[in-house]
């Protein structure tokens, strides 16, 4: 039987975003799954040459593919990955936070997983000048998005083995908003008795994810909050190099790293390139090729158990070298 040929949205974007997506292009080539890659502008670079962030004929062929691979956009972010999300409809922004064995961090045990809603919140970028020096942000939260998410955290908990699901909000003192984001929450948690149930106040949980992450297993939470507490994760587990996303919708999906362009080190092929190569192997499990997935994951291990890293994980290779390294292990099994 002839396999089927994936067709792939790639935007590699700003900063290192190029570097760290082409790295895990070449990762993907080498599973031999049959991949159609569609390269797509947007970002800062796109709109200082066209002056479209996300020009349309990106946004067409994100919409028509099997899945989008994304790297970063620099200021132009909000424009970029926002709307993106926003056209796919993709309301789950999925974010395991998961220590690989052998990276030096501060919580080598640490399994959990952000399940952050991804359509509203304070991203809707409702803000106002009511007078000058005074301006407003609205916060918008649904019930229906809030049960969406909740409903998808409950069943991702209950598919991968996690007991315990912690809704984390600030309903002290946005009574309204976060009030309705928990209600509904609850409701949904109802429906799944055999998961424990909990909630915590974000700033609290700022503190418990930095002494005890084990107190964590699935955290679902509204945009901004999980935006802020998956950094604040990845500084657990070796940092933001490492950390990889998936945006999934009921007829779309887009795999980002968690990170950013990365200003501070662009340009310099030094930039880790394990986020992105995960982007990768959960792009891969959700197009169902569950085999190529576990041989770059197993393959990635087994590179950062050699210390064949880039220097963010005290190693001296460049992001194309790690790359490399991780074809060359998936080769040797
Ligand atoms: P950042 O995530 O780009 O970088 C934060 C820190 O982590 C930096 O010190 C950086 O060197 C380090 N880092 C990030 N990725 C790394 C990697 N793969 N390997 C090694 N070290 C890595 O966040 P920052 O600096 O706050 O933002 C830079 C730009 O990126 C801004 O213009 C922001 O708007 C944009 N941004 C875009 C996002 C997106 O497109 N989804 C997400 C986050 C930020
Ligand atoms: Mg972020």
């Amino acid at each position: 039987m002839k396999r089927k040929t994936y067709r792939i949205a790639v935007i590699p974007g700003d900063g290192i975003g190029p570097e760290v997506i082409e790295a895990a292009l070449e990762v993907l080539e080498a599973t031999g799954v049959n991949f159609s890659f569609q390269h797509c502008e947007a970002g800062d670079g796109c709109f200082a040459k066209h002056g479209a962030a996300l020009p349309e004929e990106t946004l067409k062929h994100a919409l028509e593919s099997d899945a989008v691979l994304f790297g970063a956009a620099g200021d132009t972010a909000a424009d970029v990955i926002l709307r993106l999300r926003r056209e796919l409809n993709t309301f789950v922004n999925l974010r395991p936070v998961w220590a690989l064995p052998d990276v030096p961090c501060l919580y080598p045990k640490t399994k959990l997983v952000i399940v952050r809603e991804n359509t509203e919140c304070l991203y809707r970028g409702i803000e106002s000048e009511i007078t000058p020096g005074v301006v407003t942000a609205t916060r918008v939260i649904t019930q229906k998005a809030s049960e969406c998410i909740a409903r998808f955290a409950f069943e991702y908990a209950q598919a991968n083995e996690f007991h315990k699901v912690t809704a984390v909000h600030k309903a002290n003192v946005l009574k309204k908003s976060d009030g309705l984001f928990l209600s509904s929450v609850r409701a949904v948690a109802k429906n799944f008795p055999k998961i424990i149930y909990d909630e915590a106040l974000v700033d609290a949980v700022a503190m418990h994810l930095v002494m005890q992450p084990e107190r964590f297993q699935v955290i679902v939470t509204t945009n901004l909050f999980g935006d802020i507490l998956s950094d604040l994760a990845a500084g657990l587990i070796g940092g933001l190099g490492l950390c990889p996303s998936a945006n999934l919708g009921e007829h779309h999906a887009l795999f980002e790293p968690v990170h950013g362009t990365a200003p501070d080190i662009a340009g310099e092929n030094i930039a880790n390139p394990t986020a992105a190569i995960l982007c990768g192997a959960m792009m891969l499990r959700h197009l169902g090729e569950m085999a190529s997935a576990q041989q770059i994951e197993s393959a990635l291990e087994e590179t950062i158990a050699m210390g064949q890293t880039t220097p963010d994980l005290r190693g001296t290779l460049s992001t194309m070298k790690m790359a490399q390294t991780v074809i060359e292990q998936m080769k040797a099994r």
